[in-house]
């Protein structure tokens, strides 16, 4: 697997994914993206991999949006691909069954942040800047900002910052719940590698069944939402881990679960 604009680092049961074009701050080119999906299907496949640590290289961005170079080539016939392509390997990163958390360490910016948003959970440096800043550009956000932002942190927000182009810090992001929690920058990784392992230490048949659950609220109404909780929850009532977790409490012990 060669990769020239991400890198792909195995760490035993999960994957640190770093989007590497710094000199640019990382803007999301085609080239990256065709990566990025081909790191995702290597996710996917790979049993060992239970969890996925997306961030930047370098200390100033996460990414700084959509290779604003490539896009300026677009026309109307082609913005549509353009648009389509970016998404689709954000949604597919969304739908992966194994926990995404971004490391967000600097500039969040138009696809950058929409690619924040496809993860599950971001933690952020207190240097990070989060922003759409596509109506500078003539634009709207192609890669998913007006249906995940205003999810995320309601409409009203959204449009404030959809509408505006204005960018806003990590704390403010933490604020309208955009990310999850800011750490200072040297302590990112070492905080994000730590809650990855704290995820993993639990019955990961169970984590990747809540996550499943959880992102199927967005698409099912409640009464079918709820039925589908339960059916999973049933399944997973017939797992060796089910019986491990409830069976280590009532011994007072801790569990030793196997995934299955
Ligand atoms: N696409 C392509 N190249 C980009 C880029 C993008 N989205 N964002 C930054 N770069 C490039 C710059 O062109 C520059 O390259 P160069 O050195 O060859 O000229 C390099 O990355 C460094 O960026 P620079 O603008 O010099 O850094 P800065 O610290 O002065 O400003 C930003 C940082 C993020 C405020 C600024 O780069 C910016 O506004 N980027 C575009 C953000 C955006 O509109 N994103 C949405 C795209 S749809």
């Amino acid at each position: 697997m060669e990769f020239s604009t991400i890198l792909f680092e195995k760490k035993g049961n999960y994957v640190i994914i770093t989007l590497n074009r710094p000199e640019k701050l990382n803007a999301l080119n085609f080239q990256l993206f065709t990566e990025l999906n081909e790191a995702i299907e290597n996710v996917e496949l790979d049993r060992e991999i239970k969890a996925v640590v997306l961030t930047g290289a370098g200390d100033k961005a996460f990414a700084a949006g959509a290779d604003i170079k490539e896009l300026n080539e677009s026309d109307d016939i082609t913005g549509i691909h353009f648009s389509q392509y970016g998404s689709r390997v954000m949604l597919r990163l969304e739908k992966l069954r194994k926990p995404v958390v971004a490391a967000v360490n600097g500039f969040a910016l138009g696809g950058g942040c929409e690619l924040a948003m496809a993860c599950h959970i971001r933690f952020a440096s207190e240097n990070a800047k989060f922003g759409q800043p596509e109506v500078n550009l003539g634009i709207i956000p192609g890669y998913g900002a007006t249906q995940r932002l205003p999810r995320l942190v309601g409409r009203a927000k959204a449009l404030e910052l959809i509408l505006s182009g204005n960018m806003i810090d990590a704390y403010e992001a933490e604020k309208i719940g955009l990310v999850n929690k800011v750490f200072p920058h040297s302590e990112l990784m070492q905080e994000t590698i730590e809650f990855v392992e704290l995820m993993l230490s639990k019955g990961t048949l169970a984590v990747s069944q809540a996550l499943d659950c959880v992102l199927a609220s967005d698409y099912l109404p409640l009464i079918e939402g709820l039925e589908y909780e339960s059916r999973m929850f049933g399944k997973l009532c017939g797992t060796y881990d089910f019986k491990e977790g409830t069976s280590a409490f009532l011994e007072k012990r801790k569990p030793n679960f196997k995934g299955e």
